[in-house]
């Protein structure tokens, strides 16, 4: 039985009503740009990460640069992140001119290792990003408690909805950061029809600017302050999200069954180890990553038997020939690297039967016992 790394088709089915008539609404109303869906979508989200503000954008990515360019960061300045992430981290902080500066990961979580990045902090440092990488919230707390006038964009690409509990007190991806920027890229626990993305502070002069930023830098139309972006969310999006908004939780829990099954089928498999999750976190796993001896091979044996599986991330930021400007050698982040080799993803998405999730820890357990 064919096991897809993730089916989108599958969850469609599922809220095909709701999805159309919401769609269908906005294109009755013939008003695409922003507008009503966005900002009740805003707010829906402001109360989900617990933010003062929220502010749609086009995407994760200018979420992220949306949110330097308010933070002020640009030529000279350095930005300190984890090498092991998705490639807009890092992008981002070039684009606007800055310098990413990468501190090596926590093995067990694969988030950044706070005092590594402490160690890499210099006078021209302007900010931290951490990413909440495979839906588990990075350690923002010491990260704030090592690095207190830092401030802090939380990279919350993966994890809405995740929690971790801070001070005695649960806190939500996005919440506790200075921005934190979330995507709805397709494949995300909220995953518009498109892209999309959403910026969340509880700062109002931030918001304000992060507001005009994505409108070409000026909130009167005709009228610029500065230069900014064509960054709206649309409101065909904001639709879709919206309904889909309702099931977040449901679906982010069906995610950690999903996981637990795994967790359970694989533990006494010991070439492979399971996804650590922190006890002071909520993950809502986007990804269901273990880290697995001759990984190679057993992704050729799953694709062979028709189940998905990817590589989150084949090579660290450090290393791409993009970076190499930043001189940065192999070697320079062992956690990272060994990672980007060991590492491997599996279908987790909520919409997975009893007998799909049987099928892949069969297919892992076989290709062990061989
Ligand atoms: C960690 C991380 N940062 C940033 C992004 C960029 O988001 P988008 O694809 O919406 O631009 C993504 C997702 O693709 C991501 O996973």
């Amino acid at each position: 039985m064919p096991v897809p790394l993730l089916d989108l088709k599958a969850q469609h089915a599922t809220i095909r009503d709701e999805i159309v008539g919401a769609m269908l609404e906005v294109v009755d109303s013939q008003l695409f740009i922003l507008g009503e869906p966005v900002e009740h979508l805003e707010r829906e989200v402001a109360n989900l990460s617990r933010a003062k503000h929220a502010i749609g954008c086009a995407s994760g990515t200018d979420a992220l640069l949306l949110a330097f360019r308010a933070l002020d960061i640009g030529r000279g300045d350095e930005v300190v992140t984890t090498p092991f992430t998705f490639f807009a981290t890092a992008a981002t902080i070039h684009n606007v001119g800055a310098k990413p500066v990468f501190a090596d990961i926590e093995p067990r979580t694969f988030n950044i290792n706070p005092a590594g990045a402490k160690a890499v902090v210099t006078s021209r440092t302007k900010a931290i990003v951490p990413v909440d990488l495979f839906g588990q919230m990075a350690p923002i707390e010491c990260i704030r408690e090592l690095l207190p006038s830092l401030p802090i964009i939380e990279d919350a690409a993966q994890s809405i909805g995740a929690k971790r509990t801070i001070g005695g007190a649960e806190r939500l991806a996005g919440e506790y950061a200075t921005i934190g920027t979330f995507s709805f890229f397709p494949s995300k626990n909220l995953g518009a029809y498109g892209d999309g993305g959403m910026m969340v502070t509880q700062d109002d002069a931030l918001a304000t600017r992060l507001r005009r930023l994505r409108v070409h830098g000026g909130l009167k139309t005709y009228f610029h302050d500065e230069v900014g972006y064509n960054s709206r969310l649309d409101a065909l999006q904001a639709a879709v999200l919206r309904a889909k908004l309702r099931h977040l939780e449901q679906w982010s829990e069906k995610r950690r069954v999903n996981a637990r099954y795994y967790n359970d089928a694989f533990t006494d498999i010991p070439q492979i180890v399971t996804p650590f999750v922190d006890p002071r976190n909520i993950s809502i796993f986007n990804q269901y990553t273990i880290r697995a001896e001759r990984r190679d091979e057993l992704q050729q044996y799953l694709a062979a038997r028709k189940i998905g599986s990817a590589i989150y991330y084949p090579l660290p930021l450090h290393l791409q020939p993009c970076f190499a400007y930043l001189g940065y050698k192999e070697g320079a982040f062992p956690d990272s690297e060994r990672a980007a080799k060991e590492v491997v993803s599996l279908p987790v998405f909520p919409e997975l039967t009893r007998a799909q999730l049987d099928e892949v820890a069969a297919a892992v357990r076989s290709f062990y016992a061989t």
